[in-house]
């Protein structure tokens, strides 16, 4: 897997210069400012990625929607079997690849203090519990919800799927660690995922993959 971390540039070619028509049609529906920015910085940061596996050229690679909102890779306007993530937060952009095609999910917060409602609405008892005795109770909570997300990415669920119905095991909690592994369950089907997270000034970011102990993919 490879991913990319980077500050929503501000030199981006004018987009008809490097989307496709199809990509072009998306862009320009976009009514907010903010949304059209973000959409655009992640296309660029995964084709930017997608280009150090893809010799085809830059111009015959397009990321459309997939009905679910999950981002899909084309080459040559035939689905390829890359497997994308994106996510946006705070004038940033992270984008992961994985040319295996396995499923991935990628996910980008700011650490900051969310509320107990937050807590008690979005994490298991047990989670709930951990916070609430962690002396890193802010950066465990953005670490879980992280991961959780990343998770419901790899799904393709989003938050159509509760995020207590994702429970997080970290290997290793902000208190001791600024990067580490994490487990993930999906209650119900009992479907495992792991994934890595990191802390990287006030951000954190997550990956997760289906199956257990994919560490070393990371
Ligand atoms: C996936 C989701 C949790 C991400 O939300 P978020 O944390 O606010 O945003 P992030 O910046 O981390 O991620 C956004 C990216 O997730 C990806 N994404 C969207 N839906 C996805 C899905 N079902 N599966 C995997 N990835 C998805 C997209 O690439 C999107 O960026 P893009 O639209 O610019 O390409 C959220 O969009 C969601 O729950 N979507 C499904 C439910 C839905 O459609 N809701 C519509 C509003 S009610």
């Amino acid at each position: 897997m490879n991913w990319l971390l980077t500050p929503i540039p501000t030199a981006i070619p004018s987009p008809e210069e490097w989307l496709s028509e199809r990509e072009q049609s998306v862009w320009k529906q976009f009514r907010f400012e903010k949304r059209r920015t973000e959409w655009l910085a992640g296309r660029w940061a995964a084709k930017k990625l997608l280009s150090r596996a893809f010799e085809g050229g830059q111009n015959n690679l397009e990321i459309l929607a997939a009905p679910d909102g999950a981002p899909e890779v084309f080459t040559f306007g035939e689905k390829a079997p890359y497997s994308l993530s994106l996510s946006h937060r705070n004038g940033y952009v992270l984008a992961a690849v994985n040319q295996e095609g396995h499923p991935i999910g990628c996910d980008l917060e700011v650490i900051e203090t969310r509320s107990s409602a937050f807590i008690e609405e979005f994490f298991t008892t047990e989670e709930q519990q951990q916070i609430r005795s962690s002396k890193e109770a802010d950066k465990l909570a953005i670490v879980l919800w992280s991961a959780k997300e990343s998770v419901l990415k790899v799904m393709r669920t989003g938050l159509r799927v509760s995020t207590n119905h994702i429970r997080i095991f970290l290997e290793e909690t902000p208190e001791t660690a600024i990067q580490w592994s994490f487990e993930a369950e999906h209650i119900g089907t009992g479907q495992r995922f792991s994934g890595w997270w990191r802390i990287s000034g006030a951000l954190v970011i997550t990956f997760a993959m289906a199956g257990s102990g994919a560490k070393g993919k990371f």
